[in-house]
């Protein structure tokens, strides 16, 4: 009890306050420093990606695992994109623009379960970028109709795409594909004909 009440004696003599005030005020410099320091990176990890936690702290993390390579799909059917929509949380989210197939896993704070553009994922959406439209119905590749403005909107919405995501595939209709194996066999039993007939 002697060294609290000489303590709280000497800090009313130094500074004047009582000692309520001091640890006050001590408390909040305490605090004001740490939010402060916090705004700051420290040069070690300038060059870390930030982890930011479910408590909304940044922290810079050694262990942070670099992103993987995206896989390349090659020619697929707007049919086998479907499943790309973030559902499956083991397969990558995709959408295409223009044909064109892009992974947009990084983005998931756009693209993932229940966030604002994750109508898009797993479809070509083309017509619904041109047109600013969340409508279902425009969410397809179907160019008709669409005006010089709307197709220079949607050619931003390429070049930003093709800048910022990396390009994992095309797309082929689906009927073009049974036709094309259709032809390949017409060709298949052409070829065996021609060499049977040698
Ligand atoms: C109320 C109107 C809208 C507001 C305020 C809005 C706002 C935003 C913002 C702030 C971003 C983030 C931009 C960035 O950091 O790069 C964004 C991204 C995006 N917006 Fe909108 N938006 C609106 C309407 C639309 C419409 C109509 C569409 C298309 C139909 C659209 C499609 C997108 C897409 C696809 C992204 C993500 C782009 C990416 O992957 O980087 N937005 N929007």
């Amino acid at each position: 009890m002697g060294i609290y009440t000489t303590v709280m004696d000497e800090v009313a003599l130094y500074t004047g306050l009582s000692p309520t005030a001091f640890f006050t005020i001590l408390a909040m410099m305490v605090v004001v420093y740490r939010t402060v320091t916090n705004m700051f990176v420290s040069p070690e990890d300038y060059n870390k990606p930030p982890v930011v936690s479910t408590r909304g702290n940044i922290r810079f993390d050694d262990d942070a695992k670099p992103a993987a390579e995206p896989v390349q799909l090659g020619e697929i059917t707007e049919e086998e994109l479907r499943p790309y929509n973030g559902s499956d949380p083991s397969k990558p989210i995709l959408m295409a623009i223009k044909g064109q197939i892009y992974d947009v896993s990084s983005a998931r704070n756009f693209y993932g379960p229940g966030s604002p553009y994750a109508m898009f994922t797993g479809k070509e959406c083309s017509r619904a970028l041109a047109l600013l439209s969340f409508k279902p119905q425009d969410i397809n590749g179907n160019l008709e109709g669409l005006d010089e403005s709307e197709l220079a909107v949607l050619e931003d919405w390429e070049y930003k795409f093709m800048e910022k995501y990396p390009k994992v595939g095309q797309l082929v209709p689906s009927q073009r594909t049974q036709q094309n194996e259709h032809k390949e066999q017409i060709q298949d039993n052409f070829d065996v004909g021609k060499e049977e007939a040698k």
